[in-house]
């Protein structure tokens, strides 16, 4: 086999679409011979998945690739390769940042790995492989071994065009996986003692849109809910824009759904919103929250937002904060504004001061950490479903879970718990997690 006896090191920037593509490409070199390898030092091949959706992100791509420049200084045999959106954005333009770059390699192409690297070793300099094909939805071989929660991509790309966003130029258009293919491989992860199923996409509400012969996002919903074994089903990202009333009410009927939904609304204010191309309004956004919470009252409700856009005015940046006390959401991720090169909104000037978005952030987090003190104290004494993960990272002799509503709980517990759905009393809410007593 290629890579018999190699060994592989991959460095993952950004989100969870990220996350799964470098597990893709772990498996996928499995298949050929390699082995992972623990850090880049031992490695025969280096990869670098980045991310190209905020600057602070790329920068950090390229500052890795400085230090592995030096690397290949010491160990010229080592091959460097850079995936993901930087990769499928910069293209052949990364050579300047690493002259001893091996290969540039996109997330359209990424099933295309071994052949790249084939090509590489047998003596090609500076592959350069980015675009997307048409054709079917490509997809890799399922990583070994059992997890406890696993993702499933259910479709790529993105149409929606964010006037800030870079993903519809890095991961192309909307192309949704067959519904047959993505319930084939939840049940081959389920019999594995896969429990929890995290379906991903970046607009998963609109998931087939345009193929009256797929199922909907809902009656894909309701048929992995009917897989015998599965305990847990979530899905993220939600659009609110394409995020249907029978989706909703799929969190009433579906007992495996999880009561959890991430519906980014990026901005508390009209005027933002419309220049964000985000094709909803404020009023629109606070209606979802309600029938959500109308449909599931203990509903967990998780969203991005950002500050400092173009022309975001003090009164603008209010309707956000006012927007945050009004729904109380569990948790939020959020940003300052970056321009991407190539987006629309990269044209117009970015005009609030890096000091005015500090500030902005800072209030926001500060307002958010009150709601979510205030939200996690509240469960105390409560009973909770908890799906133990493994052993806590941040507390020593205690195991980690989560509830349904995707809190963190830790408490003490033996290994024969491991993987399992138990009952846990919360005893205590602290900012970041929950603490608890197995029932
Ligand atoms: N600047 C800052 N944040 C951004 N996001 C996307 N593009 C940008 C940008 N140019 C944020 C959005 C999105 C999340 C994944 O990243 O909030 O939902
Ligand atoms: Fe980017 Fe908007 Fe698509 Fe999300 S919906 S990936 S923010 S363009």
């Amino acid at each position: 086999m290629a890579g018999a006896g190699k060994r592989v090191y991959i460095k993952t920037f950004g989100c969870q679409m990220n996350e799964h593509d470098s597990e893709q490409m772990l498996a996928l070199l499995t298949s050929h011979g390699y082995h992972g390898a623990t850090c880049p030092e031992e490695a025969d091949v280096i990869l670098v998945n980045t991310c190209a959706v905020r600057e602070k992100p790329e920068q950090k791509a390229y500052s890795i690739m400085g230090r592995l420049h030096q690397l290949k200084r010491d160990n010229p045999r080592a091959i460097v390769g850079i995936t993901g959106c930087v990769a499928e954005q910069r293209g052949e333009g990364l050579w300047d940042h690493m002259s001893s770059l091996d290969f540039v390699l996109g997330p359209g192409k990424i099933h295309r790995l071994p052949e790249v690297l084939h090509a590489v070793d047998t003596g090609g300099d500076g592959v350069c492989a980015t675009g997307f094909e048409d054709g079917p939805f490509v997809h890799l071989p399922l990583p070994r071994g059992c997890r406890v929660r696993a993702s499933v991509t259910i479709m790529q790309g993105c149409n929606n065009f964010c006037s800030y966003c870079i993903v519809p130029a890095v991961r192309g258009r909307e192309r949704s996986r067959p519904s047959k293919d993505v319930l084939a491989e939840i049940k081959s992860l389920v019999e594995q003692g896969t429990k929890e199923i995290l379906l991903l996409g970046q607009n998963v509400n609109a998931y087939a849109k345009h193929d009256p012969a797929e199922l909907t996002f809902p009656q894909l919903l309701a048929k992995i809910n009917a897989i015998p074994g599965i305990e847990r089903i979530r899905f993220t990202t939600s659009h609110p824009k394409d995020l249907t009333e029978e989706t909703i009410r799929s969190f009433g009927h579906l007992k495996r759904l999880c009561e959890h939904c991430h519906l980014p609304f990026q901005a508390g204010s009209n005027a933002v919103l419309e220049r964000m191309n985000r094709r909803h309004t404020r009023e629109d956004y606070l209606a979802l929250v309600q029938r959500l919470r109308e449909v599931v009252p203990h509903l967990s409700i998780t969203a991005d937002v950002m500050v400092g856009f173009p022309g975001e005015s003090e009164a603008d940046f209010s309707q956000t904060m006012e927007l945050m006390q009004v729904v109380e959401f569990d948790a939020l991720f959020s940003f300052k504004y970056s321009p991407r090169a190539g987006t629309r909104a990269a044209q117009w000037p970015d005009d609030i001061a890096p000091a005015a978005k500090q500030r902005r952030l800072e209030s926001l987090q500060v307002l958010q950490r009150e709601i979510t003190l205030k939200k996690n104290r509240r469960l105390a004494g409560e009973i909770k479903e908890v799906l133990v993960e493994g052993y806590s990272r941040h507390v020593p002799d205690q195991i980690m879970g989560r509830t349904r509503c995707n809190r963190i709980v830790n408490f003490a517990g033996g290994p024969d718990i491991m993987g399992k759905v138990v009952q846990v009393r919360i005893t205590e809410g602290l900012q970041n997690s929950l603490r608890g007593e197995l029932c």
